[in-house]
């Protein structure tokens, strides 16, 4: 089974052509047209280390105006750098340049396209590739010995590159799929159905967990093993944490280790039901609607059930190898010098349908909505007024969740997407750090962001 490409920087530099363009490929079977970087299903995996001067040669021939955004990276949002305001019309080139801070986190981070309006097309088309930041975390002498694997999860539609046909000026259950956030027929791990990763019996496997859908939740679970989360998306966490399944909305990451340490066999990774909300918006009734339910997941809806995403294989037998006791401590973040409210929600706009909004607004590339200062430390109080789930995601800088309907989080982690689950509120708290400049936080579902859920933030 051929793994993904990986670019890994050479001598400080990470130096590589990034071409995005159409792809026909076949899965399952059937013929698919999808969006690609440099001719592949997911992007190549980038890799690099703290310190590192990242220079990307990016060329656009999909058509229609993209760019690329570095998810989680903390590096500027300005310049060539991961500026998401940049445009880069079909045809063109351009150099994104920048260097990592010596003290980035190691961790798993992604890059996609981030142009306001096609974001959701254009990744629900295929584009999205990581990005690994190799550091400390990997240095752990049990992470070491682990078997590692990256695993995009990404779900994709045999139209969905075909860009020109866009789904909103489609019928109606086009319209509404997309109201909701679009998933597409097939599910798959690494543009793979269903792959297998081996290990040693006894041995320790590490999965690096992306969930790069524009709109699919990924509930997952490990027949008969417990996962031992170790990172989330802006690095280790300070030890592992046993945990029974894992809950990953749109842009989330996670790394967990794996103890090969039942029967040797085949065990399933499975991404089980979950309720992300909306279903009932179509019928006019507001409120929890029922899973599988006469709206479903949208035309194609099959994700109600449970799905089975890959399989993990015991081989051999090597001695079982200890888990780590400690990883990398998480900093406790200073009391904030200001709380904010952001209020996440949806309403009718006339002449433009269904818009989603933050405090009651759609986003505006003229209108800057929240200004922060640099070196300072906020807080911000997430309310979910709506009906269905919102992942939340801050650029630029990585934030500490410090409560979910007012009780604290188990343990200490450094996020850039939390889930908003409908109907409840999460605080976060903020330190902006090193870099000045507009950036923005949204919505994940990226057919929300699309249609408004975004809100420009200046840092200044
Ligand atoms: Cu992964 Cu603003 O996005
Ligand atoms: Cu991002
Ligand atoms: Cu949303």
């Amino acid at each position: 089974r051929p793994s993904p490409t990986v670019i890994s920087s050479q001598g400080g530099l990470l130096d590589l052509d990034l071409e995005a363009l159409s792809i026909n490929t076949t899965l399952s079977g059937r013929q698919f047209r999808l969006l690609g970087y440099n001719d592949r299903i997911p992007g190549p995996v980038l890799q690099a280390k703290p310190g590192d001067t990242v220079r990307v040669r990016f060329t656009n021939r999909i058509g229609q105006p993209t760019n690329l955004h570095y998810h989680g990276l903390h590096v500027p949002p300005t310049g060539n750098a991961d500026n998401v305001f940049l445009k880069i019309p079909s045809g063109e080139t351009l150099t994104y340049e920048f260097t990592l801070p010596e003290n980035h986190p190691a961790g798993l981070f992604w890059y996609h396209p981030h142009y306001h309006g096609y974001v959701a097309d254009q990744v629900f088309g295929g584009l999205a590739g990581v990005f690994i930041v190799r550091g400390e975390l990997d240095e752990i002498p049990e992470i070491k010995a682990a078997t590692e694997h990256v695993l995009l999860l990404k779900d994709y539609d045999p139209d969905a590159g075909r860009i020109g046909s866009r789904a909103r000026t489609g019928m109606m259950g086009a319209h509404m799929a997309q109201m909701r956030g679009r998933e597409g027929a097939v599910v798959t791990v690494n543009g793979e159905i269903q792959p297998t990763f081996n290990l040693p019996a006894g041995g320790l496997l590490r999965l690096r967990l992306l969930n790069a859908s524009s709109s699919r939740f990924y509930r997952l679970s490990l027949e008969e093993h417990p996962f031992y989360l170790i990172a989330t998306d802006g690095g280790a966490i300070p030890e592992p944490v046993e945990l029974r399944e894992l809950l990953l909305s749109p842009g989330e990451r996670a790394e967990v280790l794996v103890r090969g340490d039942r029967e040797p066999g085949q065990y399933r990774l499975l991404n089980l039901p979950y309720d992300r909300g909306g279903m009932g918006m179509m019928g006019g009734m507001m409120g929890r609607g029922p899973r599988g339910g006469m709206m479903g997941r949208g035309p194609r809806g099959s994700a109600n059930a449970t799905e089975t995403l890959a399989t993990v294989t015991y081989h051999g037998q090597t001695d079982v190898l200890p888990l780590p006791k400690t990883l990398i401590p998480v900093e406790t973040l200073p009391e904030p010098t200001q709380t904010r409210r952001f209020l996440l929600n949806h309403g009718m706009n006339p002449g433009r349908g269904m818009v989603f909004l933050i405090n009651g607004r759609a986003f505006d590339h003229q209108r800057i909505d929240t200004t922060v200062g640099l070196n300072t430390v906020e807080e911000w109080e997430l309310v979910n007024t709506g009906v269905m789930d919102h992942p939340f995601h801050l650029h630029t800088n990585h934030f500490q969740i410090t409560s979910v309907n007012g009780t604290p989080p188990p343990y200490r982690a450094w996020k850039d997407t939390v889930l908003v689950p409908f109907g409840q509120s999460v605080r976060i708290r903020i330190p902006f750090r090193d870099f000045v400049g507009k950036t923005v936080y949204h919505c994940h579902i990226l057919d929300h962001e699309d249609l408004g859920m975004m809100g420009m933030l200046a840092i200044q």
